[in-house]
């Protein structure tokens, strides 16, 4: 068949090669996985199940239930001070739903996105989808991956439109402070840019405070928060996230949202609201299980010929530099899948910056994590010795 002009040069990622071939590699240690390796709670599935013999097995409103919109803005006022109303929440298909109706609903052809990288892959098809141009802004390792303002601000041109930021971060764990937060918010305010806040990992947090952009003075008209269950209630395969902000702009989210996807699965958003009222002891307890992982993970890197590796500050991941091996992230990837079968992915997938290093998730057990330490480490010390 001959696919549309646009899309007929389609190539899997490098992502999806790499996971592909470590899906071939028996006993595998698999750092490259995006998701918690938790289940769902089982009181989250029995709401789900209760829910569904209830009868919520019909479509459900457009926008998402009523009573899940105004949990979501009772968690955000307790949590983070962000004030918003049941008409400003949108119940999406996971967090990914909404940057990509986000950048419909906003872009006209040739509009730029500034996204503050190394950052999750989605984002540079989901801007060019849509008719927009990515512009990529570099964090840099001696800011702890943080952006800068002043970076943001000579990447901004006339056609600029929306900036991307996302806190805590894929692939780096990078935390943005308030001061930084801060001069950004000036930025915008500037510039008149509308800012995509990505915070689906707000609750997994080492370190530091989770600010909510739109929190801040004059941001919460101009800023959609993304929010999701996947990470923090391990809620993954039940693909439910959403999106707070500006009422205009949550209305045209909505409407274009009917021909895709309709509305989000009922007993998805049941579950999503018991989760929402009952898990924070759970999540609480996870992170500190998260906060052991990344801190014995980042030791043992540090202790590695060729690697240097900061402590993340939230979300599971590590960001290790891995320009002492002499390798670029690709080769080192492949190299390591084959001589330690270790799968991690490399850098260079969130975007050009993220050259010279690799993500590494700490979503496995300790055993499995110190079992892949080991591996890493002696392939290391065989190589460079
Ligand atoms: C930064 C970031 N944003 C959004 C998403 C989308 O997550 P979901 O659609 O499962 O909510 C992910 C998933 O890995 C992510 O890492």
């Amino acid at each position: 068949m001959k696919m549309s002009k646009r899309f007929s040069s389609l190539q899997p990622s490098l992502m999806l090669k790499i996971f592909q071939a470590a899906a071939k590699v028996e006993d595998l240690s698999n750092l490259g996985i995006g998701e918690p390796d938790f289940d769902t709670e089982p009181d989250i599935i029995e709401a789900a199940t209760k829910a569904g013999m209830e009868g919520f097995t019909h479509y459900p409103p457009v926008q998402g239930y009523l009573d899940l919109r105004k949990e979501i803005c009772r968690y955000w006022s307790k949590k983070y001070g962000l004030q918003a109303d049941p008409e400003e929440i949108f119940i999406t298909c996971g967090g990914i739903q909404c940057p990509d109706l986000l950048f419909q609903a906003l872009l006209d052809p040739g509009d730029e996105v500034i996204l503050t990288e190394p950052c999750f892959t989605a984002y540079f098809q989901q801007v060019e989808y849509n008719g927009g141009k990515v512009v990529p802004v570099p964090c840099h390792e001696k800011n702890g991956f943080a952006p800068s303002a002043e970076d943001i601000e000579k990447a901004i041109s006339p056609r600029t439109k929306v900036l991307m930021l996302n806190s805590p971060s894929n692939p780096t764990g990078a935390v943005i402070d308030r001061k930084t937060m801060e001069q950004i918010a000036r930025v915008a305010e500037r510039h008149d840019l509308f800012v995509l806040s990505d915070e689906v990992y707000e609750s997994i947090l080492f370190e530091g405070k989770h600010i909510s952009f739109a929190t801040l003075p004059g941001m919460k008209e101009r800023t959609l928060t993304v929010g999701s269950f996947s990470k923090s209630h391990a809620m993954t395969g039940w693909r439910i996230g959403y999106a707070i902000g500006p009422r205009d702009v949550i209305r045209v989210m909505v409407t274009l949202s009917i021909v895709k996807t309709f509305s989000v699965n009922t007993m998805a958003q049941k579950a999503a609201l018991y989760a929402l009222k009952t898990q924070d002891q759970k999540i609480r307890e996870r992170n500190e299980i998260y906060r052991e992982r990344v801190n014995y993970v980042a030791g043992r890197l540090n202790r590695m010929p060729g690697i240097t590796c900061l402590k993340p500050m939230g979300s599971f991941y590590l960001f290790p530099n891995i320009t002492g091996t002499g390798m670029a992230s690709e080769e080192f990837c492949w190299w390591l899948l084959e001589e330690a079968k270790v799968a991690v992915i490399p850098g260079i997938c969130f975007g050009e910056s993220g050259e010279g290093y690799v993500r590494i998730s700490c979503a496995l057990s300790m055993d499995k994590l110190a079992r892949a330490m080991d591996r890493m480490e002696e392939a290391l010390r065989k190589r460079l010795r």
